[in-house]
């Protein structure tokens, strides 16, 4: 089989890894250099049973209750049961976790976990050392790896993906594939203020909702509650593991504010505790403080060693007295809607990361089941595919049967300038309400989004006449205006005034031909499905959360 991996981070590598293993030919493409993007940064760790009495249901149930019961529970249980298996391969590919003298692995605690279960590795370094080993593995493997190209579409023909666009040295190319495996990561560059680096701005979602693949749960963005609020350049992570070391937050007068809202105080789930920091700044006007100086000095620069020199290189000694934090967009719990095995709703397409919506996380992500959920999907996705071929009934298979003319005699990799000039990718795909399109797998729990797009054609003549006075567009516009109305805190009123703004700029934006370009193309599409999935749930619900109190908060 002919698998194209798009993504690099733990996703992406593993999918990249598992299909090399099994003998497909792999190719792996990077948005950046191989292992850019969230992965790398990641600091707390991945959640694993191991501690004493922990077990894998426990893990679930708090799987389940982080995600306010609107996880699957197949997906949870999915999760807990290869969890282990996934790690356990981690090691074996080089990733060394931390551990005590005995050489046990050493278990750290985060929010709404009821046992120490972090295993993490340089202290803080977590995501830094999964990629470092995985690049490594893949450098080692047969895998054809194309860095900086950016995904553009998916091929589509006959209601099956048979291979992707990219666009790269300002060429837009084609890459022929048996099956596409998406592992692009999320959307926090949707925000003014986010933990996710520069290249999140949903190119997988966005393109595989042009290719007609269902969406779901895009209403649920999870904020983290403590990122540095030092006013000087992008968000930087202090890690829930701070808090499950005993570091509390702090109002004004020094009084730990979250047991005003949850019995757990700072160890409650995130979207709680986010909430309460954003309330509390609001209120007092100015950011709320972590307080980990009990931790101790030695302590928090052996443990946390990363966030130690990054707060020490702000002029903060957190050791000696508390450290100012605000939350900032970090996660996304929906995206590309797959069943247990990443199969998405398009035959020929899955997805696997944090462009897929599995049904794990539901309204809120426990923390440190988002790299153990990306190794688990990431490699059964790939284990789909490969019973796909065995059975010769696969969506890959099929795709290659029915689109031979397409396929390269030697079926390794086509790059190949594509014949027609770099144009809007929608301007040569399929339409978006094409019943082929949204075809297979109706057993899957989906939500098209498609439906959001056709309404808005019939809307488009009134939105553009509102739209007169609206700001044109620029991605910081954008991202003020879904950090106001589409963030932490919001109202019916700021969610439809959000959306036909973003329906106006989308209305009004131009067929994208740079990168730049193609990236505000996907950001928007992504911001409009957001911002209507969001205006569509009506209740409050985890991360989703309808308030009309302001949300005065920034990093
Ligand atoms: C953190 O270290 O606080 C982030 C962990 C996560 O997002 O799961």
């Amino acid at each position: 089989m002919n698998i194209v991996v798009v993504g690099s981070g733990i996703a992406g590598l593993t999918a990249a890894l598992h299909a090399a293993d099994a003998g497909h030919r792999t190719t792996l493409v990077a948005k950046e250099s191989l292992g850019g993007g969230c992965t790398a940064l990641a600091q707390g760790g991945v959640a694993g049973v191991y501690g004493p009495g922990d077990s894998p249901a426990a893990h679930a149930s708090d799987t389940m209750v982080a995600g306010a019961g609107l996880s699957d529970a197949g997906a949870v249980e999915v999760l807990v049961r290869d969890g282990s298996a996934r790690i356990a391969e981690l090691i074996a590919r080089g990733v060394a976790f931390d551990r005590d003298a005995d050489g046990q692995l050493l278990l750290g605690r985060e929010a709404a976990h009821a046992h120490a279960r972090i295993v993490h590795a340089g202290g803080d370094a977590t995501g830094a050392a999964i990629s470092r080993a995985l690049v490594q593995r893949v450098h080692e493997a047969d895998v054809e790896v194309i860095e900086h190209a950016l995904l553009v579409d998916l091929l589509v023909g006959e209601g099956v993906v048979h291979g992707i666009r990219m666009l790269r040295d300002d060429l837009l190319v084609g890459i022929h594939a048996d099956a596409v495996i998406l592992a692009t990561g999320g959307a926090g560059r949707l925000y003014a203020h986010t933990t996710n680096p520069d290249g999140a701005t949903g190119d997988g979602i966005a393109a595989a909702v042009r290719a007609g693949a269902a969406v779901a749960d895009l209403e649920f963005v999870q904020f983290h509650p403590t990122v540095l609020a030092a006013g000087l350049g992008d968000a930087f992570l202090i890690s829930e593991a701070v808090r499950g070391e005993g570091a509390a937050l702090i109002d004004d007068e020094g009084r730990r504010f979250v047991f005003d809202v949850h019995p757990d105080g700072e160890l409650a789930p995130r979207d709680v505790v986010a909430r309460a920091v954003a309330k509390k700044a609001a209120l007092q006007g100015a950011p709320v403080r972590l307080d980990a100086t009990m931790i101790g000095a030695a302590r928090l620069a052996g443990r946390f060693p990363t966030i130690d020199r990054v707060t020490c290189e702000h002029g903060l000694d957190w050791a000696r007295e508390p450290i100012p934090v605000t939350p900032a967009a970090h996660y996304l719990m929906g995206g590309v809607v797959t069943d247990l095995d990443g199969r998405t709703s398009v035959p020929g397409l899955f997805a696997a990361g944090e462009v897929a919506r599995t049904g794990v996380h539901g309204a809120n992500r426990l923390a440190s089941n988002s790299l153990l959920e990306a190794a688990v999907f990431g490699a059964r996705a790939v284990a789909a595919v490969g019973r796909g071929a065995a059975a010769g009934k696969g969506a890959a298979a099929e795709a290659r049967l029915r689109l031979a003319p397409l396929a390269h005699p030697e079926a390794r990799l086509r790059l190949a300038p594509l014949a027609h000039p770099v144009s809007s990718p929608a301007a040569s795909l399929p339409p978006l309400n094409d019943p082929q399109l949204s075809s297979a797998r109706s057993d899957l729990p989906m939500t098209s989004f498609t439906g959001a797009l056709s309404e808005r054609s019939e809307t488009k003549r009134g939105e553009r006449a509102a739209g007169e006075s609206k700001p044109p567009f620029s991605r910081e516009h954008l991202q003020h205006l879904m950090w106001d109305h589409v963030g932490l805190l919001r109202s019916p009123d700021g969610l439809a005034e959000a959306l036909d703004t973003i329906r106006t700029w989308r209305e009004a934006a131009p067929a994208p031909t740079t990168r730049a370009e193609h990236e505000d193309a996907n950001l928007l599409l992504v911001a409009e499905a957001t911002a209507s999935a969001a205006l569509t749930r009506r209740e409050s619900v985890g991360a989703h959360h309808l308030d009309h109190e302001p949300a005065l908060i920034g990093a």
